[in-house]
Parts: C-alpha cells; sequence; structure tokens
C-alpha cells in the first residue's frame, strides 16, 4: 500500500530543505520496504503570490488526503505583519483545520555540536527534553480587534483542549523519565490558573506514576538557561509555547538542528524544523537541512508507523554530524561549513551504507553479537 505525503516547501529555504527531507524519507521508506508518494503543493507567501491565499483550497485538500504534511516554512520580508493577508495565516489555519493540537518539539544536542550553543558544555551533554506545545488554542486564535488607538487579543481556553494536550505530554512523560513540568502564568492570569488546576487533576488522576511540577513561564525561560537537564517534559499553552522552543532551540546548538511534530486524535500529522524561512540565508544553499530531515523521521515514526524507518534517518543525521558534514551554523571556527545539499547528501549516503550493512548476513551476526 501506498502512502501519500503532502509537501510544502513555503518560503524563504523552505523548499530548499523540504526537497531534501523529502528524499530522505522515501529512501528510508523504501530502504524498509514502504511506498510513499508524495504531492506538492503551496502555502504561505507563495501561495498569496500565485493565488492571493495563503492556504489556497487546493492545498488544503491535498493535506486533508494525506496520511502526513511535510512542511518547510512561512512568510518573509515581502509579506510584512501590516499586511492583511499573511502568510503566518496559511500555517495557523492548516493546524486548525487539520485539528492539530499538540506540537512536539524535542531538545537534544549531538556532542560534535556542542561549541556552536553559546551554553557551557557541562549545562548540556547528555541533554533531552520534550515541548509539548498546545497549537490551536490561546491567544493565537481569540478574538482579535484594532481601533485607531487600541488593539485587543482574546485569550481564552476550555477545560477540553488543556486535557487533551496534558494527556499526550503525560503520555510522553511516562514513556521517558515520568517527569512533567507543567508552564504557566498562574499568578496572573486566569487561563493559566484553569490550565494548572485542569494539568493536576489529569495527571493525579490518570498518570499517577507521573510526577508532576508546576512553573510559572518566566522562571520556566531562567532554568531553561541555567538547569536544562532538570527538565523531561514540559507542556504549555501556545504562546508561552512559541517562545519557549525559540530559546530552548539555543539548548540544540542551533535552531537549525530542531525538528517538530503538530498532531491530532488521529494518525495524520503536519512536520516542519521550528527554524522559520530565513530570508537572509534563502536561495544561497548554506541552510541547515538536518532539522527538516528530522521532522521527516518523525513523519515516519507517527505517521507512517515506520518506526525502523524513522529510527535509520535519526541514525543517519547523527552519522553526518559525526562525519563533520556541518552547515556553517554548527561548523565550528576554522572548520570547512558543508553546503545544504552536501549535507543532505550525507545523510542519504549514510542510509544506504547502514541498509546495505543491515543486508549482509554476516554482518547482522556481528551486529547481533
Ligand atoms: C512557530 C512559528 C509560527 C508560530 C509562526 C510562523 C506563525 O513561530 O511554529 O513557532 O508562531 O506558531
Ligand atoms: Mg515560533
Amino acid at each position: 500500500m501506498s502512502r501519500l505525503v503532502a509537501v510544502l516547501g513555503g518560503d524563504g529555504i523552505g523548499p530548499e530543505v523540504t526537497e531534501l527531507a523529502a528524499r530522505a524519507m522515501v529512501e528510508a521508506a523504501t530502504l524498509h520496504g514502504a511506498r510513499v508518494e508524495l504531492g506538492q503543493a503551496l502555502i504561505g507567501g507563495c501561495a498569496i503570490d500565485q493565488t492571493g491565499s495563503p492556504l489556497p483550497d487546493e492545498t488544503l485538500a491535498l493535506c486533508r488526503s494525506a496520511d502526513a504534511v511535510l512542511l518547510g516554512a512561512v512568510g518573509g520580508p515581502q509579506w510584512p505583519p501590516e499586511a492583511k493577508v499573511r502568510p503566518e495565516q496559511g500555517l495557523l489555519a492548516l493546524r486548525q483545520q487539520l485539528g492539530l493540537f499538540a506540537n512536539l518539539r524535542p531538545v537534544t544536542i549531538h556532542p560534535q555540536i556542542i561549541s556552536s550553543s553559546p551554553l557551557r558544555p557541562e549545562l548540556l551533554r547528555g541533554l533531552d527534553l520534550l515541548v509539548v506545545r498546545e497549537l490551536t488554542g490561546g491567544i493565537y486564535f481569540g478574538a482579535k480587534r484594532r481601533e485607531v488607538d487600541r488593539a485587543e487579543d482574546v485569550c481564552s481556553y476550555t477545560v477540553a483542549e488543556i486535557e487533551r494536550v496534558v494527556r499526550v505530554a503525560a503520555g510522553y512523560a511516562r514513556a521517558r523519565r515520568r517527569k512533567l513540568t507543567s508552564v504557566d502564568k498562574a499568578n496572573v492570569l486566569e487561563t493559566s490558573r484553569l490550565w494548572r488546576e485542569v494539568a493536576t487533576r489529569v495527571v493525579q488522576t490518570e498518570f499517577p506514576d507521573v510526577y508532576l511540577e508546576h512553573q510559572l513561564v518566566d522562571s520556566c525561560a531562567m532554568l531553561l538557561v541555567r538547569a536544562p537537564k532538570s527538565f523531561d517534559v514540559i507542556v504549555t499553552e501556545n504562546l508561552f509555547g512559541d517562545v519557549l522552543t525559540d530559546e530552548a532551540a539555543v539548548l540544540g546548538g542551533s535552531i537549525g538542528m530542531l525538528p517538530s511534530a503538530s498532531l491530532g486524535e488521529g494518525p495524520r500529522g503536519l512536520y516542519e524544523p521550528i527554524h522559520g524561512s530565513a530570508p537572509a540565508l534563502a536561495g544561497r544553499g548554506l541552510a541547515n537541512p538536518y532539522g527538516a530531515i528530522l521532522s521527516a523521521a518523525m513523519l515516519l515514526r507517527h505517521s507512517l508507523a515506520l518506526p525502523e524507518a524513522a529510527s535509520a534517518v535519526e541514525a543517519a543525521v547523527s552519522a553526518a554530524v559525526e562525519e563533520g558534514v556541518l552547515t556553517e551554523d554548527v561548523a565550528g571556527p576554522g572548520w570547512q561549513p558543508a553546503t545544504t545539499r552536501e549535507a543532505g547528501s550525507a545523510v542519504l549516503r549514510a542510509l544506504r551504507r547502514a541498509a546495505s550493512s543491515r543486508s549482509r548476513p554476516g554482518s547482522l551476526l556481528e551486529e547481533r553479537g
């Protein structure tokens, strides 16, 4: 049976990195006996330019019919925030239309690139945290109003919206180190007081084996850089999650390394690197494709139920990093930076190498021995 993945390159460096991610995904699926077909469509600024809409009907229809969506990035200086129609509206509408309420942003750092982070290596070595960001509620989607000298954005959450994302996060915590940090601003915001109440009830009644702590978002922002390894899973609302995950990206060496998965009730999901469109790098062949490729690995695992293909892609990215194939954001001083394509090719080579050593019976015995 063939699976369909919608590929939405979007704007800036989006198309460059997504193309390589799609190639690695198809290669890994094929090597593991699965067939993946790709369907391309427009989203964001390029969709506005060509159709007038940041999320054309055909794009939404393709995504609805697909098993998963692989996305690059949206936005850029050509489409300023004050415009009436903006690229970001396309992504937000797609998340909402597909019901993708839980955004998983795992943060780890490969030892080879640890010096790319401005933080001291001992704070980062062995780091493994997961942020689960609520993605279809809160201030992003509340009523908005603009008058000449006044503006308003409403933040609201229902019990059901909080329950479902806390369940997802607690489920991951249970499978990891069983610690869940719920982040809010309960000393000021009513929505946060509800968030805290619901998170406490859900974890106490359904996940008694998970240790739950509450943290205010400002102190969480500080602890993330002071003691990042003290976290296991963080769950938080939409806007706090947006801000904290860009901060957490610094822990991963470069925002170019970090993948994400946006999930709903079923297997369908949307997968995108968290780096954005990086207009200054666009078209220059210098962008880091590893975050996009690792997003494709998450797609293989969550939406296509191909965990071995997913692990193979992750191992191939690690192998490419170990070989020293590093784009300029993670190449240390004195290191010749790789281009986007060189990094993508290194991943494909590592994938094929691993597959051919798997298919040689002798080496299988060696691996087992
Ligand atoms: C992200 C981005 C988006 C967001 C933008 C592009 C709308 O910053 O995925 O973190 O704010 O959610
Ligand atoms: Mg963001």
